[in-house]
């Protein structure tokens, strides 16, 4: 199945304006001829910046890390989807469990702001995954299951082509503990089986399913080759260009 491949970064709060304006310098140019989809998830300040440095890519595109789960109003230090596509922004990350952590973003809001994504016509970084105790427990498929059909599968099979999701399990996630290879694939292939449960087949071998959580050079290429893993959502090693164009260079 020829799925759409996509290494994403994910620069969480890292990054002054000009350290990041000359990473995305950096990994525009060098990725230029990757053979996947390469997307940068900067902080809000830096988005505009970015895509003049992007320009027009069918290779790199721009992601926000977050928006508000209102149109607009009176939501002080927050951004909504219109202004994220005011100023071209292609992809919204929604759902990444350090939001749902800190910030107490719960499934209602998750939805929301997912329905908001689409209906710019953006398109949506969904995560999921689950904390250590749940794993522990063998509860972990239940955990995403759940996860996605909160939030997310009450959307229509037809604008389920603007959705990517990523599988981030909580430990993994900036511990140097990666899920293995056969972990991630269990996961990945239990989630391609919900998403044909609750569409269809084609929907489901179509849908573009990233792993995140500690991915580095030294284990993208064995987490890519598994057959339900699309590509990756990289936080720490996406920082540095070396780093990040080796994870994109190996899919
Ligand atoms: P690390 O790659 O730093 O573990 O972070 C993963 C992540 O949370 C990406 O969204």
């Amino acid at each position: 199945m020829n799925r759409t491949k996509i290494v994403a970064g994910n620069w969480k709060m890292n990054k002054t304006f000009d350290e990041g304006l000359e990473l995305a310098q950096q990994i525009t140019n060098k990725a230029k001829n990757a053979s996947c989809k390469v997307v940068m998830a900067s902080p809000y300040i830096h988005l505009h910046a970015l895509r003049q440095v992007i320009g027009k890519s069918d290779t790199v595109f721009l992601a926000a890390q977050n928006c508000h789960h209102e149109t607009k109003g009176a939501y002080t230090g927050e951004i909504s989807v219109e202004m994220l596509k005011s100023i071209g922004v292609d992809y919204v990350l929604v759902g990444h469990s350090e939001r749902r952590a800190y910030n107490q973003e719960d499934h209602k809001m998750l939805a929301k702001k997912v329905n908001l994504v689409l209906q710019a016509g953006l398109k949506v970084i969904f995560c999921c995954g689950e904390p250590l105790t749940v794993r522990q427990d063998n509860a972990h498929i239940q955990h995403v299951k759940r996860q996605l059909r909160e939030s997310l599968f009450h959307l229509y099979e037809s604008e389920f082509d603007r959705v990517v999701i990523a599988y981030e399990p909580v430990w993994a996630i900036g511990t140097g503990e990666t899920a293995s290879p056969e972990q991630a694939q269990e996961m990945h292939k239990a989630i391609r089986r919900m998403v044909e449960n609750s569409y269809s087949e084609a929907c489901a071998q179509a849908t573009t399913l990233l792993y995140g959580g500690s991915c580095k050079p030294s284990n993208a290429k064995e987490l890519f080759s598994q057959p339900d893993v699309d590509g990756g959502l990289i936080g720490g090693a996406s920082l540095k260009a070396d780093d990040f164009m080796a994870i994109i260079n190996s899919i």
